[in-house]
């Protein structure tokens, strides 16, 4: 029955394109959850069921050192570009370029100018880049024009909306007869109720268990629509969250006037602009005003934080010691809890959980580095990771040896011959697809595309 060219195919198929092919056609989908402000140790000091029965039967990262400043649209652009802050552009909630001279609120929802996200490129452009389709479900930045590109599904920002709702949304996209193979999905709790009752509060008791539901009812969706075997499901959170205290509060006004300078950027982390020539009296005013806040010029930040090169990081930073807050008096907002601290308090930081084909079982890693999770993703979905600041040789550990395997095979970065490679094969194998397709259409016979639909299909969109 089966014909030369048939054979030639199949041979060429399984000795130079299997490793292509069978990530296109069996490839796990992958969906990343932020539940934003979810600090890693509330697993241990709340009930959290879900997250258990997650972690017992995948990867559990305890503590997860984020990027700098620990605040939310920083740390969401981190994880799906695997760039710092000072290279993805995104360097706080609130932003003033001078280039630019244009604003930046997440108070005001005023982030939709593409200007400002457009220092980088994110995870869903280069999925869809490479013929995939991506869906996001409130993530930051998704609904927004970035380089002329969106998420090929996204819902447009609107805190009302439900997690359930969002869950329902996602598993649509994953679900339709052309899939999504990257999913991304945001919750805004527990952060504003953490902002608000402030972390050591019993209250967030309440809160943490009504987030671990979320994540029982997202995995019960997942099992009744067949995804949960072969999604790789990641959840992680933007940082963690630090108790405050009206009596640790420092008030600007008693050290400096306030009208040599305008605050970009609010507590903990204070961006601050002097006026026009008055910097160095704003700097000298502020630098030994208080012993629980550290005033940086912006040449002096410390390197570690990778936090300098860009200039939308303003000329003065007044950074505040854990715990403690920056008013410019107080009638400023006062919070009971925060974040914006130094990302290597432990504190800030968030912890990270998986489950799926790609993970191991029952493994726990002490910490990792923010950046590492997008060389992670894109090894997952195989796709080309951008230049990034992650390494996916840091979390290769948390990999099955198959999906590792993967990797030493076609992922690392020295392995340019093995992906010119595998793209010489590719383009080999695609024609003598092309000269197989026109030979089977000739010929009448279609059997190897009933048996493998999900193979030509891609092949045929490209
Ligand atoms: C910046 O924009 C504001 C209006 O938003 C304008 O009043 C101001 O003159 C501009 N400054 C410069 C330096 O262009
Ligand atoms: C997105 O921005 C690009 C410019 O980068 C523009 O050409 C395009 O029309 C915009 N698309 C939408 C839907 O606004
Ligand atoms: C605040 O400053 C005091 C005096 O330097 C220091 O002892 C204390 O540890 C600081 N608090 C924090 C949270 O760092
Ligand atoms: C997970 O590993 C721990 C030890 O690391 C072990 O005590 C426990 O029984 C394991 N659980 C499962 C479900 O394999
Ligand atoms: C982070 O990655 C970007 C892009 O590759 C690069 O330009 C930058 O120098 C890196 N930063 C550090 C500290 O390595
Ligand atoms: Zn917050």
């Amino acid at each position: 029955m089966v014909s030369d060219p048939c054979r030639i195919f199949l041979t060429l198929c399984t000795l130079t394109f299997t490793g292509t092919f069978c990530l296109l056609q069996g490839s796990p989908k992958v969906l990343l959850v932020s539940f934003d402000g979810f600090r890693w140790d509330y697993i241990y000091k709340f009930p959290t069921p879900n997250f258990h029965s997650i972690i017992e039967d995948g990867i559990h990262v305890k503590q997860v050192t984020n990027v700098f400043i620990t605040k939310t649209y920083p740390n969401h652009y981190s994880m799906v570009t695997g760039l710092y802050a000072e290279n993805h552009g995104i360097v706080a909630n609130e932003m003033y370029d001078p280039v630019l001279n244009k604003t930046f609120s997440m108070d005001r929802m005023d982030i939709y100018d593409s200007e400002f996200w457009e220092e980088a490129v994110p995870i869903w452009f280069t999925n869809q880049y490479e013929g995939r389709k991506s869906g996001a479900a409130m993530w930051p930045g998704s609904d927004v024009n970035i380089s002329g590109v969106y998420p090929s599904f996204y819902l447009p920002y609107n805190e009302t909306v439900s997690f359930e709702y969002r869950v329902a949304k996602l598993i649509e996209w994953f679900t339709s007869n052309k899939p999504i193979h990257l999913g991304l999905l945001y919750w805004e709790e527990p952060d504003e109720s953490g902002h608000l009752l402030g972390p050591d509060n019993p209250l967030m008791s309440y809160v943490i268990t009504e987030v671990d539901n979320k994540l029982g009812h997202l995995v019960a969706e997942l099992k009744k629509a067949g995804l949960w075997d072969t999604m790789n499901l990641i959840i992680t959170s933007d940082h963690g969250m630090e108790q405050c205290s009206s009596d640790r509060v420092i008030e600007l006004d008693n050290y400096v006037d306030k009208n040599l300078y305008t605050v970009v950027e609010h507590s903990p982390t204070v961006a601050i602009l002097p006026k026009e020539g008055k910097l160095e009296d704003v700097y000298k005013a502020l630098a030994n005003a208080h012993p629980n806040m550290t005033v940086y010029k912006k040449e002096d930040i410390p390197e570690r934080f990778h936090y300098l090169h860009n200039s939308r990081i303003q000329p003065i930073l007044a950074v505040a010691d854990l715990g403690w807050t920056i008013l410019q008096n107080r009638s400023g907002r006062y919070l009971e809890g925060n974040h914006g601290y130094d990302n290597t308090e432990p504190n800030m930081h968030p912890l990270l959980v998986a489950h799926g084909p790609a993970f191991k079982r029952n493994v726990t890693k002490e910490a990792m580095t923010f950046t590492d999770l997008y060389p992670l993703l894109c090894h997952l979905l195989d796709i080309q990771p951008l230049p990034n600041n992650g390494s996916l040789s840091h979390v290769q550990d948390l990999l099955t040896s198959a999906a590792a395997q993967f990797l030493s095979d076609y992922g690392g970065q020295e392995s340019y011959a093995s992906i010119v490679g595998v793209f010489l094969g590719s383009v080999l194998a695609l024609t003598f697809l092309l000269v197989f397709i026109k030979h089977v259409t000739r010929s009448q016979i279609s059997a190897p595309q009933i048996e493998h639909p999900e193979i030509t299909q891609p092949l045929l969109d490209v």
